[in-house]
């Protein structure tokens, strides 16, 4: 079930956090539209930065729900001063990613918000749980940027064994059919990133918002040569910088950047082949919707026969 502070959104859906590509518009936009915004707090290079970024985002939404995405892990030498921000702007929601939750929950606990830890297996499931988290997202096979390799059909329902909290399962939806099958599987919040990669808010340049419109799901390939963490690329934007995509995937690349790695190599999830405009975001999400009582609809009729 969905916690008291998410009851009031239009769609069960995150509008997931990206690196380089989430800024204050797109989280606004998204959170107007009635769906949970979102960014990483390393978009901002500086704290000072991340506080005026906090600021715009408190305006522009009023008391609707979204969330902050903070890197827990112990290289990440700003943690300290980004929870103090945190205590002061209380995002309603915070996701911690690549590391344990323990670092943010007192924190976010103390004012009254909820912390989601991104996870991509069982064993990390358990470990955020015991940490304290108050709910999951289960980054599985198919999403972009760093990725998880179990299937949501087997993911979600092997953690709602042990834990009955907040469940978010993303990776490859991109349309309101997606978003019903992410519910089907037991999950309350279905994540989507590479949908609103190409939107008009999104701060993905125009040439990488028109790579995903114009591929499908074959043109990834999933490497950890890149960051050293399985992440699912582009396979055109790794070859216009001269890595060979089938080399990366065989780690016969040596993971040497010839160019800035999320600036010049894009990532996407398997979703991209749905994607085919990048309109505005609350188009997306009028469009969602639509799709998403369709689909219901249509799952209800079949069914019931
Ligand atoms: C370009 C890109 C950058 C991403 N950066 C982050 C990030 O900084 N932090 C994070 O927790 N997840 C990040 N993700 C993962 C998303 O939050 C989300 O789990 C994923 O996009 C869901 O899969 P989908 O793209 O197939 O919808 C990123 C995804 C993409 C496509």
């Amino acid at each position: 079930m969905l916690p008291d502070v998410l009851s009031g959104l239009r769609l069960p859906v995150l509008c997931a956090p990206m690196f380089l590509v989430s800024g204050p518009e797109l989280v606004i936009a998204a959170t107007n539209a009635g769906v949970l915004g979102s960014f990483p707090a390393p978009n901002c290079r500086t704290s000072a930065e991340l506080d005026e970024w906090l600021g715009t985002i408190r305006a522009g939404v009023g008391d609707a729900p979204w969330a902050l995405n903070l890197v827990t892990h112990r290289t990440n030498t700003r943690l300290p001063d980004d929870l103090r921000l945190v205590a002061e702007h209380r995002p309603p929601i915070v996701i911690t990613a690549l590391g344990s939750p323990a670092p943010a929950v007192e924190t976010v606990h103390a004012y009254g918000g909820l912390v989601i830890a991104d996870v991509i297996d069982l064993r990390l499931a358990r470990k955020a749980v015991a940490a304290g988290a108050d709910g999951l997202g289960l980054v599985s096979a198919g999403s972009g940027g760093h990725t998880g390799s179990l299937s949501p059909l087997a993911f979600v329902p092997a953690v709602r064994s042990f834990f009955d909290g907040l469940l978010v399962v993303g990776g490859g939806v991109a349309d309101g059919a997606g978003i019903a099958g992410g519910l089907a599987t037991g999950a309350d919040l279905v994540s989507v990133g590479t949908r609103f990669l190409a939107t008009a808010e999104s701060r993905a340049v125009p040439e990488y918002k028109q790579m995903v419109v114009d591929h499908g799901p074959d043109d990834l390939v999933i490497s950890s040569a890149v960051t050293g963490t399985p992440a699912s690329w582009l396979g055109p934007s790794l070859a216009a910088h001269g890595i060979d995509p089938a080399a990366a995937v065989a780690r016969t690349y040596d993971g040497a950047a010839p160019a800035s790695r999320w600036k010049d190599l894009w990532a996407a999830g398997q979703g991209l082949g749905l994607v085919r405009d990048a309109p505005a975001v609350a188009v997306v999400v009028d469009r969602l919707e639509k799709e998403f009582e369709g689909a219901v609809a249509s799952f209800a009729r079949r069914v019931n026969r």
